[in-house]
């Protein structure tokens, strides 16, 4: 409105709705407004396993092979090509059995060859493939794809939580070995629980391309399963889907492993996700993270992602607020 009669007017209106409490403020920036001017053009671009992106923005693993998938990976792969992000896709198991559903997860097209992209699959079924001789097939569905690489997700406790999971017959950390062993470009993530130090060491020891947190905080599918029981199922307690690790713990057990273990580290592209609720929080972590990273979200995405109008605008959200942030905010 640009009258400023009715400017005024609405000031005393809203002066009510508009307290905040100090309970409310962010804890994690100083807040220096005297040194910049409002952001035009902000350079967030860093390379990221390999490739130039124009954000650190990561769109983590979602869907493929049901009703909507389709569209709202279409509409994902849109604004990653549009904004310059980096995607992987939910697992792409339903591509193992045939060609069925490809063109749910037929992204390259629109993402093009200069950002990431990545295909997914669950240890459980690589563990399957690897005892069946059929590695191949993996490699064949990511040169299909046209995917960088493979992200390996662990999921111990998802599958335990299904009432059609599949149980691992060896540790993860064997499967990702013999995966490695056959030149297949790996990212190794969880599914919404996180992992501990001993499991993080380890993995920031092998010749990943990168390591996604998917910590605890948000998305949780150990409850997701839970929630799927028709009955309850007094044999597997909520207890279990309780542990696991917030990404800050993560974070700062990565800065102290690059401590400790310095050259040693052979995985240097961290995906920061796993309850990121908003992009300052992102932000601050991305920040405080040692080791090159970008920020991943699936929730935040998913629920925009059936309107590309409503994704286009959540996404450019997301990128002024980090443009405003590199201007006027300092980490704590
Ligand atoms: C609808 C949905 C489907 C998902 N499917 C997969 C999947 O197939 N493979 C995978 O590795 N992670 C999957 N995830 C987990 C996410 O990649 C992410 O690790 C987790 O949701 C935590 O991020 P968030 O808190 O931002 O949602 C899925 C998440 C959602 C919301």
């Amino acid at each position: 409105m640009g009258n400023i009669s009715d400017r005024k007017f609405e000031h005393i209106q809203l002066a009510t709705a508009a307290q905040t409490g100090v309970g409310e403020l962010n804890q994690f920036f100083d807040y220096e407004p005297l040194f910049s001017a409002h952001p035009d053009s902000v350079d967030l671009s860093l390379t990221f396993l390999g490739k130039k992106m124009q954000a650190p923005l990561w769109v983590s693993s979602m869907t493929g092979g049901t009703g909507p998938a389709k569209i709202i990976n279409q509409n994902l792969a849109l604004v990653t090509k549009e904004f310059g992000l980096g995607m992987a896709l939910g697992s792409c198991r339903p591509l193992l059995d045939g060609s069925k559903d490809f063109s749910d997860f037929d992204l390259r097209p629109i993402i093009g060859d200069d950002l990431p992209f990545w295909a997914n699959l669950g240890i459980a079924q690589l563990e399957e493939l690897i005892d069946e001789g059929k590695l191949d097939s993996v490699k064949e569905m990511l040169s299909r794809l046209q995917a960088d690489g493979l992200i390996i997700h662990l999921n111990p406790l998802q599958e335990w939580y299904q009432p059609e999971g599949d149980r691992y017959k060896r540790s993860p950390l064997e499967t990702i070995e013999t995966i490695l062993a056959s030149e297949i470009p790996v990212i190794v993530k969880e599914v919404g629980q996180g992992m501990g130090p001993r499991s993080l060491k380890k993995l920031l020891e092998m010749p990943l391309k990168g390591l996604e947190l998917a910590s605890f905080g948000g998305t949780n599918f150990s409850k997701l399963e839970k929630l799927r029981e028709k009955e309850l199922d007094l044999s597997k307690p909520i207890d279990l889907m309780f542990v696991g690790h917030s990404a800050l713990e993560m974070v700062n057990q990565i800065n102290l492993l690059k401590t400790e273990l310095g050259s040693n580290i052979l995985c240097e592209n961290i995906i920061i996700s796993g309850g990121i609720q908003d992009s300052l929080y992102g932000h601050w972590l991305s920040e405080r993270c040692q080791l090159t990273n970008v920020v991943g979200r699936a929730k935040g995405y998913l629920d925009h992602a059936s309107s590309i109008d409503d994704l286009r605008k959540f996404v450019t959200g997301q990128i002024e607020t980090l443009k405003m942030a590199k201007s006027f905010l300092k980490a704590k």
